[in-house]
């Protein structure tokens, strides 16, 4: 399937064990998204990414998570709960751009890595947010004069 939402199978290292489970299941899932969050909220080399949002990043902490759930192989709490992602359309209200895709990974990543995923995991997941934060951009960039 090329729809970035669902490309996440190849993710996990074993074919058996889910990007969930190498993550460490719900809470750890948890503690990531929370921590993710957390940076964008006080990092300033995220603040263009911060800026996108509102004042209140509750109720995106708590999609994002259900959202993850999933697309990483857990269980499909977005869809139990809210229906299709369909992530691109409910971010087009907010203007993303390069800055912003860039921002969002580097912040994940930097959730995962303070959160003790490891390395190899880590590694093997980056590139799949990164092609579904691309997939998200709406913006048109500047060209170079
Ligand atoms: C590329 C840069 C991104 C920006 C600037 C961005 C920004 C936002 C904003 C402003 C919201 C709305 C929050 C609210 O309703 O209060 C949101 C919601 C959400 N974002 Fe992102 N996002 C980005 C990438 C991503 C990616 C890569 C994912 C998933 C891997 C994701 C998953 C979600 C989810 C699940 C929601 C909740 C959607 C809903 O049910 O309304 N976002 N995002």
């Amino acid at each position: 399937m090329n729809d970035p939402e669902h490309s996440n199978k190849d993710a996990s290292q074993d074919p058996q064990t889910t990007p969930y489970e190498q993550l460490g299941g719900a809470s750890s899932l948890k503690a990531i998204t929370d921590e993710f969050y957390a940076l964008m909220d006080t990092k300033p080399n995220y603040k263009e990414l911060r800026a996108v949002h509102g004042p209140d990043l509750g109720r995106a902490r708590e999609r994002l998570f259900w959202f993850l759930s999933g697309w990483l192989g857990g269980p499909a709490l977005y869809v139990e709960k809210v229906g299709s992602p369909m992530l691109r359309a409910r971010h087009l209200p907010f203007p993303i751009g390069e800055i912003e895709r860039d921002q969002w990974v580097t912040c994940m990543v930097e959730a995962m890595t303070r959160q003790s995923v490891d390395e190899a995991t880590r590694d093997r997941l980056a590139p799949h947010f990164y092609k579904t934060a691309d997939w998200m951009r709406n913006k048109a960039e500047d060209s170079a004069p």
